[in-house]
């Protein structure tokens, strides 16, 4: 084992690992709080995938439409969620993401501006008016730059090229997390009070992912090992479009903007498909015609919405039914255009990102031709359980927030409310383990036999004679997930992914890196594995748990909801006997919320509507 003292030591209050907008936000409110405060990336500062929520941040600022209220903006989370979300984080997200948004333009963000010089706000699937606050198709990247030069002069000493390992506890609470730094392979201890995982979702389980490669599940991982609750796994997002063509670059996003700015969905028989797809439940706000579809982009409130605004989980199934049916693009999707309804200028300005993206990666131009777009997994609904007003998670002293958090999305994220989800719960999470600082009596100790297990395991990887390849074990991973536990799910092949599961684990378990540790890719992929281990059996087994198809989790064998399914939450925890999975009552919702998530829209609007004149 090795000898703890010649480790290297870094003591903060609190530790942040994940440094994009959750992360930041987070690391700024600890700050401001006082707290000595260490945010670990594993990539460098300003690289992470809130730069992926291109389109914008959804928040009821009634800029471009003034009857939006916060009371809509919950509606529509709730609703788009399938009634799964957890109700207080749904009532916090809507009431305060106006004021991080100002907050964040307060901070220098440069957002794109309404003739009359608000923030510009445009429409996405889901949302009932113009929400989502954006800069062109940039939005998530503005956000990065904006907290990042803020918060780099709030105190916080931001660690680089870091992966955590391990969390470490003392008795039952945390007391810190072993990393390693990628360009050395040294390790590193750091001792906190508290730590917060803001660390993203791990869509790299599977081969077809908006996700870059730090998205392997390492915090949902490092909670469940150590003890902490997941929750609704078996909500993995498909964002429909991805880009299918070329190879190389599949499942690159095609934001949801370009549907908000006018963009329609054809099959190879330039049918306007989704006019087919609109599910009983938001029939009444979903155009059932082309005219009307037109009239609406066009501006005309009386009409409703086009189908392509519909949410992520319908539409993406909808491209799947049609690829399916044979109606699909040369290269096994749809096709996404805007050539046709907006100008060269206009799509120029609003999607500057997509127009160089087609041209320079898939040779398309698509001011004049339309971009071939098929699902990729975007985002995961589920993952540590935690406390809606502090973020913390059940084990002491660990607290999460963003992605890697469950809860404000329930069964199906509406696009551009991550976004805002980053900022009102980064900062919820600094002020809860500011809080929770303050309130502890003891510094945590670090147990060095912990510290020194979780070094054996890592190095143990470099140190055997003869093993098995991590690129392929990785592939293999990505393939049976792609096709067994994909955007449909059955039974058979649910319990087959858990087979294969199996088989994988004995592959990971005699997994080699060759060479040293310094500077060593083949090193950091092996010991992400087991963290993508971790995040695909509890995705399957969750999947297999709920019996019912709701939101983005589609069941071939249970179609449809059923009423009891929006009573339970699917719980993942470790025990003794390994993965254990079980269904939890919710708790009633509060009388209030529940009223506002079931009012007709025009009620709710009448109502919105008279709260302002007596205002
Ligand atoms: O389509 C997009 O721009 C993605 C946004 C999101 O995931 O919120």
């Amino acid at each position: 084992m090795a000898d703890i003292s010649e480790i290297q030591t870094i003591e903060h209050d609190v530790v942040v690992i994940g440094a994009g907008g959750a992360g930041l936000r987070a690391a700024i409110e600890c700050s401001e709080r006082g707290k000595n405060t260490g945010l670990v990336c594993k990539s460098l500062l300003g690289k992470a995938h809130t730069v992926m929520a291109e389109g914008g941040m959804a928040a009821a600022l009634a800029n471009v439409d003034h009857r939006d209220h916060w009371k809509v903006h919950f509606r529509d989370t709730m609703r788009g969620g399938k009634f799964l979300n957890q109700w207080r984080m749904a009532e916090l997200h809507a009431q305060q993401a106006p004021d991080r948004t100002n907050e964040l333009e307060e901070w220098g963000a440069v957002f794109d501006r309404t003739p009359n010089g608000l923030i510009s706000q445009r429409n996405f699937g889901g949302h009932r008016y113009p929400r989502l606050a954006h800069v062109g198709d940039r939005t998530g990247l503005e956000m990065i730059r904006t907290l990042q030069d803020y918060g780099i002069h709030q105190g916080f000493q931001v660690h680089m090229e870091c992966t955590a390992l391990n969390l470490l506890q003392d008795g039952g609470r945390i007391a810190g997390v072993l990393a390693y730094w990628r360009e050395s392979g040294r390790f590193v201890i750091f001792k906190a009070k508290a730590v917060i995982l803001a660390t993203g979702g791990g869509g790299k389980a599977w081969r077809v992912t908006s996700n870059s490669w730090e998205y392997t599940g390492d915090g949902l991982a490092m909670a469940y090992l150590a003890g902490a609750e997941l929750m609704d796994m078996e909500f993995v997002q498909f964002h429909p479009t991805g880009m299918v063509w070329p190879p190389s670059v599949r499942g690159t996003l095609v934001t949801e903007g370009v549907r908000g700015d006018g963009g329609v969905l054809l099959n190879k028989n330039n049918e306007r498909f989704m006019f087919n797809y609109i599910p009983e439940r938001f029939a009444d706000e979903t155009a059932d015609s082309e005219q009307e579809a037109n009239r609406w982009l066009e501006g005309d409130r009386s009409a409703r919405r086009p189908p392509e605004l519909l949410t992520r989980d319908v539409v993406a199934r909808a491209i799947v039914a049609e690829v399916q049916a044979g109606r699909g693009s040369p290269h096994g999707g749809v096709f996404l255009d805007i050539a046709s309804r907006r100008p060269a200028e206009f799509i120029k300005k609003k999607l500057p990102s997509m127009y160089h993206q087609f041209k320079e990666l898939a040779e398309v131009d698509i001011t004049s031709q339309p971009m071939e777009v098929g699902p990729t997994v975007h985002y995961f609904m589920g993952g540590i359980r935690v406390d809606a007003e502090t973020q913390s998670s059940t084990l002491p002293g660990l607290f999460a927030c963003g992605e890697c958090a469950a809860g404000l999305h329930g069964a199906n994220r509406l696009g551009g409310n991550s976004l805002s989800d980053l900022l009102v719960f980064g900062r919820l999470a600094g002020l809860g383990a500011a809080d929770y600082v303050d309130k502890l009596k003891s510094m945590p100790q670090i147990d060095s036999d912990q510290a020194s297990q979780g070094i054996k395991q890592a190095t143990d990887v470099l140190n055997r004679q003869t093993g098995k390849n991590p690129y392929l074990i990785h592939e293999d991973l990505q393939e049976m997930m792609s096709k067994q536990v994909g955007i449909v799910r059955q039974e058979e092949d649910l319990k087959q992914a858990l087979k294969e599961l199996e088989r994988i684990h004995k592959d990971v378990a005699e997994v080699k890196a060759h060479g040293a540790s310094q500077y060593n890719p083949g090193w950091h992929e092996a010991l992400d594995l087991r963290n993508l281990m971790i995040v695909a059996e509890a995705t399957a087994r969750a999947c297999l748990e709920r019996q019912e198809s709701r939101g983005a989790h589609t069941r071939l064998d249970y179609p449809g909801e059923r009423d009891e399914g929006v009573s339970f939450n699917v719980i993942v925890r470790k025990s003794e006997r390994g993965m254990e999975v079980c269904r939890e009552q919710r708790s009633a919702p509060p009388a209030e919320l529940e009223r506002i998530a079931h009012l007709s829209i025009e009620a709710l609007e009448a109502e919105v509507d008279q709260e302002a004149r007596n205002a």
